[in-house]
């Protein structure tokens, strides 16, 4: 029997109640499938232990996680530290060292679920979100000076190579000639921005002639945001830098019903390292520990990490499962306007999982 080595990171937040919720998802899959099984390592690093040993993970914490198949991750973000420090001492710690470039936010209007969109179902919006993740706005550069007095200066530098535009496009391309429509849209903002922006839609240009079966074209992320309300059917599969696409993915969490079920996985695409699968809900300090937390974000998560671990037949089975019970308003939470809590769907997606015949 196969086992996966699962690095479960919850950290901060609701992050614990739906990480949790995962994995006993995930060990009902197991136990269904009979071919595979999960070892889970939990690590307690986050906010809290930011408070105890004044960094979000030991010195040697990568080194503890780098041989697992697969990183399972909560949230980082705590009340009391400020939100540089919770993203660049966890998530960024991980994300950028294992060189996870590609991170992928597929979009759809689960069954049961209205957008807020009048009229628009999930045959018309069904997209994927590939965003940059290892350089760019969140590369890290840059610097204060004079702090606090009238002098001060601070830059925040976006940085862009040609060999990571590349291969982010390059990923996106694939990607969509992966999905039935082949249809590719870049999103820039090469009018304002002259250098790095320039270079992404020249380089997108030369990858193109790569895939001649993916029909592509350019936006600019402003009349990007207007064409995913007013047009969200031209739209398939979309590729833009960290920052372009953080804010764009929360747009399309939001058109897709809401955050609480959007997931994300942080991909090492060479496999070089393990990739990383969260929820894109973040800590939600306001829910925390009242047990109502949406854990279909972990669950389409784990979905998108049974795929990469080439358990395709357990994912489709996950993915199911999940939309049998978004189906079913008795299994919506507050997020979605339901009464229904963590515990409630948790146990009515395993109930689908032992149930199902796919
Ligand atoms: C996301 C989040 C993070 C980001 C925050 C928590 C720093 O918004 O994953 O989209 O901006 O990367
Ligand atoms: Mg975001």
């Amino acid at each position: 029997m196969k086992t996966y080595k699962i690095a479960a990171i919850p950290g901060d937040g609701i992050g614990t109640e739906v990480v949790s919720a995962g994995v006993e998802v995930l060990d009902a899959l197991a136990k269904r499938d009979g071919g595979f099984k999960f070892e889970v390592d939990n690590f307690d690093w986050g906010g809290e232990y930011y408070k105890k040993h004044g960094r979000m993970m030991p010195d040697n914490g990568r080194e503890q996680i780098r041989n697992h198949d697969a990183i399972l991750f909560g949230s980082a973000g705590h009340p009391e530290i400020p939100d540089h420090i919770t993203l660049w001492g966890l998530r960024l710690a991980i994300c950028q060292p294992f060189d996870q470039y590609a991170n992928v936010r597929p979009t759809r209007i689960l069954p049961g679920i209205v957008s807020p969109l009048r009229k628009v179902t999930n045959k018309e919006l069904d997209w994927v979100i590939i965003r940059e993740n290892s350089e760019g706005e969140y590369a890290g550069v840059g610097g204060r000076v004079h702090q606090g007095s009238s002098l001060e200066a601070a830059t925040d530098v976006a940085m862009f190579t040609r060999a990571g535009v590349q291969r982010i496009i390059r990923f996106a391309f694939k990607l969509a000639q992966s999905r039935p429509r082949k249809l590719l849209t870049v999103v820039t903002k090469s009018n304002a921005q002259r250098h790095a922006m320039v270079m992404w839609d020249e380089i997108a240009k030369e990858v193109a002639a790569e895939f001649p079966d993916v029909t592509w074209d350019k936006m600019l992320v402003d009349a990007m945001s207007v064409r995913m309300v007013m047009r969200p059917e031209s739209l398939d599969t979309i590729v833009a830098t960290n920052l372009h696409a953080d804010i764009l993915s929360d747009l399309a969490a939001a058109l897709a019903g809401s955050l609480g079920i959007a997931p994300t996985a942080n991909l090492n695409p060479e496999r070089d390292f393990p990739s990383m699968f969260e929820p894109i809900h973040g800590s939600a300090f306001d829910i925390t520990g009242k047990g109502v937390a949406n854990p279909v974000g972990t669950f389409w998560t784990a979905v998108m990490m049974l795929d990469h671990l080439g358990e395709r037949d357990a994912a489709s089975r996950l993915m199911n499962a999940v939309e049998r019970v978004t189906a079913d308003e008795r299994y919506h939470t507050p997020d979605l306007g339901g009464k229904a809590r963590t515990a409630d769907v948790t146990a009515a997606v395993i109930e689908a999982i032992q149930g199902s015949n796919v």
